[in-house]
């Protein structure tokens, strides 16, 4: 990513849970795969990030870490595995890494994560940093919100500046307004990737259900659907149950004498 940066050349990240849709990006050439917490509520059910635990994201680390040949594998730290001390950030950072086979972590925060991101760093462990807005903190944050604007904006580059000096190798701007996320993106020397922060970041990620139109309803202003899943999965899941009522399904070919 560093090297993108200094070529000015864009970059692509997209969440993956599995190693079939892993595979699948990861052989597009997407740079990143991140196995994020997000995975809660796209996968597990929940209705936010808060819930997951070290032990419910290792499984999905450890596939996506699989099927990736070359993309870069980053697992996501859930809210409560790295917050109370430095000592506990690594233990989890290091039980993530090693029972994944990820090549980095991710966390939330900017000023208030700086120990945790140099702990981790001088422990070998890359950290990718994650400031705006920061969806385990979604009830302090009042919501999706965007972050930054008014007052918030001085906040913001204090975090990104905090991020960057504690040894992260990248940020994800989310939802951020567009000037302030490429402002810092010309200011850093690390990497910024952007989902909601407009087009001037180095990379962006989206997450992929979202970016493959797996769920029902308007999808929120900063996503683009490139692909509409659900109704084609629902497509043929009736078209499925159908044939199998009529019989229909399986015809002759498809039977072993
Ligand atoms: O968990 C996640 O999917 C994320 C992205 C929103 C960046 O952190």
């Amino acid at each position: 990513m560093a090297q993108f940066k200094a070529e000015g050349r864009k970059f692509s990240c997209l969440t993956s849970y599995d190693v079939l849709t892993a595979g699948i990006f990861d052989e597009a050439g997407i740079e990143v795969i991140l196995v994020g917490d997000s995975v809660a509520d796209n996968a597990l059910g929940y209705e936010t990030t808060l819930p997951i635990t070290v032990a419910e994201m290792i499984p999905f680390g450890r596939a996506v870490a699989r099927a990736a040949k070359r993309a870069l594998v980053v697992v996501d730290m859930p809210f409560g595995s790295y917050e109370q001390s430095k000592e506990s950030a690594l233990e989890n950072a290091i039980k993530i890494m090693k029972e994944t086979g990820a090549s980095s972590v991710k966390l939330e925060g900017g000023e208030r994560s700086v120990e945790q991101i140099k702990t981790l760093t001088s422990a070998g462990i890359p950290v990718m940093a994650h400031i705006g807005f920061t969806p385990q903190s979604i009830h302090n944050l009042g919501g999706f919100k965007v972050q930054g604007r008014g007052d918030g904006e001085e906040q913001l580059i204090a975090d990104a500046l905090a991020v960057q000096e504690a040894g992260a190798y990248a940020v994800v701007l989310e939802l951020v307004p567009q000037n302030l996320a490429r402002d810092l993106t010309n200011r850093l020397s690390i990497p910024t990737i952007g989902i909601g922060a407009g087009s001037g970041t180095d990379g962006q990620i989206l997450v992929w259900t979202d970016f493959a139109g797996l769920y029902p309803g308007k999808p929120r202003k900063f996503v683009k659907q490139y692909a509409n899943l659900r109704e084609t999965l629902l497509k043929a899941a009736t078209e499925y149950r159908n044939e199998v009522a009529e019989g229909t399904f399986p015809n002759a070919d498809q039977a072993h004498d």
